[in-house]
């Protein structure tokens, strides 16, 4: 069992910090943030992220899990230090690396025995060897480091179960006993291990999260094929995911990917590249893709509706995905700014979001059930595919709507059916009418 420390108490580093205390070891979370620390000490969480409440309180009253702003304290105490740190966006569209390179000249000035550095933020190529640079340079005490990149694949909303069953875990390192070490510290998930030198494990988080993205945009023009042609894209999708070398999963078209990774993550991969003299047009089309997506989908509304002012309408989900309570680059925040501007009076309801979407989008009426949205709406929006939506009493929604029109970004039900029941129903990629 090994002490480790983790820097920056994200989602990335809050997530991984449990589930590292969880196999076994002892973790310092390390924040400057305060007030998040004290959140996390009286017990609760700053984020929400199912099933991790419970595995933090078990971990914390085990006596292997400990939230801390002593930077100097918790880097002295561990063996293995985990840069968790936030790498936001710049305007340009690169990565700021400030918070990476601080962390990594405070560990460098208070270490006084070795210390395996591990890159876990998504971070450009050769910013290991860049760490690396910085630990030599303000290295009083002489210490060794080793450096690894260990991206991570967490999804919002499944993450614990992504860290502790994940298809693979990536190493990066050209230091044999850091390889022993972070071989060790995983051994307890039993899965895949994949060692490679840094600057490929570096790579292989880009091109997997571009990947994915080039995914969904590919599916989201599909689906602009299939509404010109009648074809319906749920079938498509069923159709081609059944070849297992393409595989259903990431084929659902809709509002397009949002969430503070996929954008970010995108634009910092088309940068990277430009920067090295390629320029990767492929990706910039699979933005382009996604940013239509929310284009088209106000248009459907202004379509279905026409004038816009005045009108009652109802948004279901706000999240920029179910499960999570997270509002980063969410459609939502596009589409109720657009129809805000049109002059339609919007209610809202989502399952968790509701805090943070106050904190962004202003002049809506927050309710306190899908039920209430609902009730004498003249359209109503579905952004957001919460399971609790596509459990809904149908014929109540009828019945309280002032106008039955559904306009659904994520194609939660059946045309037919909706149409038997009486709707208009608008969605994506299929035969609506
Ligand atoms: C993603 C990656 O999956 C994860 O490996 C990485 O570490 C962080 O970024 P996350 O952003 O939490 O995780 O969400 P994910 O479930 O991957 O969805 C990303 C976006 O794509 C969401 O907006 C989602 O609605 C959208 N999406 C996903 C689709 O539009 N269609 C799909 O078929 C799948």
């Amino acid at each position: 069992m090994k002490n480790v420390a983790v820097l920056g108490t994200g989602y990335v580093g809050l997530v991984s910090g449990t589930c590292f205390a969880e196999i076994g070891n002892t973790v310092y979370c390390v924040d400057i943030d305060k007030e998040k620390i004290d959140i996390l000490n009286s017990g609760k969480l700053p984020i929400y992220e199912p099933g991790l409440d419970a595995l933090v309180k078990k971990n914390v009253d085990a006596g292997r899990l400990f939230f801390t702003t002593d930077f100097d304290d918790a880097v002295k105490k561990s063996d293995i230090i985990f840069i968790c740190v936030g790498t936001p966006p710049r305007e340009n569209g690169e990565a700021d690396l400030s918070y990476v390179e601080n962390a990594a000249r405070r560990i460098a000035e208070v270490s006084t025995t070795p210390k395996i550095v591990v890159e876990k933020s998504t971070v450009p190529v050769e910013t290991g060897a860049r760490i690396r640079q910085v630990l030599e340079q303000y290295n009083p005490h002489n210490v060794k480091f080793s450096v690894v990149s260990n991206p991570e694949f967490l999804r919002e909303g499944t993450a614990v179960e992504d860290f502790l069953k994940p298809d693979r875990v990536v190493i990066g390192t050209d230091d044999l006993e850091a390889r022993r070490q972070l071989q060790e510290l995983y051994a307890p998930l039993n899965c895949k291990i994949l060692f490679t030198d840094i600057k490929s494990s570096e790579i292989i988080k880009h091109a997997s999260n571009s990947f994915l993205a080039t995914k969904i945009s590919f599916i989201n023009a599909v689906a602009n094929i299939c509404e010109k042609t009648g074809a319906d894209i749920e079938m498509v999708a069923e159709g081609m995911g059944l070849d297992r070398r393409i595989g259903r999963n990431f084929l659902n078209a809709g509002l397009g990917y949002g969430g503070f990774c996929f954008p970010k993550d995108v634009d910092a991969f088309i940068n990277i590249s430009r920067k090295i003299g390629y320029d990767f047009r492929l990706l910039q089309e699979v933005q382009n893709i996604n940013r239509e997506r929310r284009e088209m989908f106000v248009e459907k509304v202004g379509e279905a509706l026409w004038i816009l002012k005045g009108k009652k309408i109802g948004v279901l989900g706000l999240a920029f995905k179910p499960n999570t309570d997270d509002m980063r680059f969410a459609p939502s925040e596009t589409i109720i700014n657009y129809l805000q501007k049109q002059g339609a009076r919007v209610r809202a309801f989502d399952p968790a979001a509701m805090a943070r979407a106050k904190k962004v989008l202003n002049g809506i009426e927050y309710c306190d059930s899908a039920m209430e949205v609902v009730k004498d709406a003249e359209a109503l929006l579905i952004l957001t595919e919460w399971d609790e939506f596509k459990g809904l009493d149908l014929d109540k929604v009828k019945s309280e709507m002032k106008n039955p029109l559904i306009i659904d970004g994520r194609n939660l039900f059946d045309p037919v059916q909706m149409k038997e029941k009486g709707f208009r129903y608008v969605c994506l990629g299929r035969n609506c009418n």
